[in-house]
């Protein structure tokens, strides 16, 4: 199966997965099997699907690829923070709703849990990105699925605790679904903004981080609140918020492993999240994860947690359209950890909305320095691709350096 941007649809071709309504979970708009025609096209166009999956010939070997229970699962927590972001917002406590998100990240939990190798659908959520419930989705389901990974580092990071309790991501997942909940009370101008914006200096934008805390802290675990407290504090001290910088009320800017690992987790998945979807407007995943090595983001986030990020989330997710720089289109039908950016590919025989097209040849992009990825929907990622071998490197290898440093 093929990851067709809704745009490059034609008649004829049958989905290989169910479309989702993409604000109401508990709406299917079309069940796999289903032919499209241009009126179904025309109406998912209406509806906002940005992408779909359907039976592509020549890519039979991916359909057991895509998770779409774990979907589900990141759909069911969507669901929930749209209604809970409503009440928010017509001033219905927080409590009310603190059942629904035990739930919400249990079931995310179960899900990746019994899919723990599935790639991250990053195009779904480039899609949920604008919004402040996709937000805290995005960020819930990324940051349960490097917990799942991290296991050991959690164990490390957490002695106090006996191990089963110490990898127990539950909190995490509750921290990372609310960690943003203090803006909803914020003026409007500065609900959209984010840590990458210029206004993130301001003192009024710094407040969210407390002001959620406060909202939370009754009905939460300490630890998932301290989440909501610190998913602004960065490795190397800098970040918010920082010694007496609230009023009346001390809080102490941590800095390295003093910061709680589960926010260094929803840290560097936050700036990901925004990063995915700057200005509003998706982003191929691939610049994202270029953007977030950079130097800009130099000391920010925990070295084992944006290892753990970069690894886990594809450059070019399995199944995704790529144009080569010979221009042909190909489907990325195998990732490579240790070369992130140059994966293998089948290349299509004709434009991907043609009569007859195909994924035929099969290429290995690691054997083929000729040929490099150079665009993703149109649009040119030739200067984000890295090389991962020295970057990347394996969480073991990662984590040694930390038990070390300890
Ligand atoms: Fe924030
Ligand atoms: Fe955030």
């Amino acid at each position: 199966m093929l990851l067709v941007p809704v745009e490059s649809l034609r008649s004829g071709m049958a989905l290989a997965m169910p479309v989702l309504h993409p604000e109401r979970d508990d709406l299917t708009l079309l069940q796999t099997g289903y032919n499209l025609d241009d009126s179904a096209i025309l109406h998912m166009r209406q509806f906002g699907v940005t992408h779909v999956w359907v039976s592509f010939p020549g890519l039979d070997e991916l359909d057991e690829h895509a998770s779409p229970r774990v979907n589900l699962g990141h759909m069911e927590l969507l669901r929930v923070l749209n209604r809970s972001v409503d009440d928010l917002e017509r001033r219905v406590s927080v409590k009310v709703n603190v059942h629904h998100y035990k739930r919400a990240v249990h079931h995310m939990l179960g899900e990746i849990v019994a899919n723990p190798d599935h790639d991250p659908v990053t195009n779904q959520l480039a899609a949920c990105g604008p919004s402040l419930a996709g937000h805290l989705a995005n960020t819930a389901y990324l940051s349960l699925l490097i917990g799942a990974h991290l296991a050991g580092y959690l164990r490390n990071q957490r002695r106090s605790l006996p191990p089963d309790l110490a990898e127990n991501t539950a909190q995490l997942g509750m921290g990372a679904l609310l960690h943003d909940i203090g803006k909803v009370s914020m003026p409007e101008e500065f609900q959209s903004r984010c840590i990458l914006d210029p206004e993130a200096q301001w003192p009024e934008y710094r407040n969210h981080v407390k002001t959620g805390y406060d909202e939370v802290r009754d009905h939460v675990s300490p630890v998932a609140a301290n989440v909501v407290l610190h998913h602004h504090q960065r490795y190397d001290g800098s970040g918010f918020p920082r010694k007496k910088s609230l009023g009346s009320e001390v809080i102490t800017g941590f800095e390295g492993s003093r910061i709680h690992v589960f926010s260094r987790i929803v840290a560097a998945v936050d700036v990901f999240d925004h990063l995915l979807c700057p200005a509003g407007k998706p982003v191929p995943t691939v610049i994202a994860l270029h953007a977030i090595r950079g130097e800009r983001f130099k000391g920010w986030f925990d070295p084992v947690v944006l290892a753990a990020l970069c690894r886990l989330v594809p450059a070019f997710m399995v199944g995704s359209l790529v144009t080569l720089s010979d221009g042909s289109t190909a489907a990325v039908v195998h990732n490579h950890p240790e070369a992130p950016c140059r994966p293998t590919v089948r290349v299509l025989n004709k434009p991907v909305d043609a009569q007859g097209a195909r994924a035929s040849r099969q290429l290995d992009l690691r054997l083929c320095r000729d040929l490099s990825i150079a665009a993703v929907e149109g649009v040119d990622v030739r200067k984000c691709l890295y090389l991962g071998e020295f970057e990347t490197p394996s969480l073991d290898a990662g984590l040694g350096a930390v038990f070390e440093a300890a």
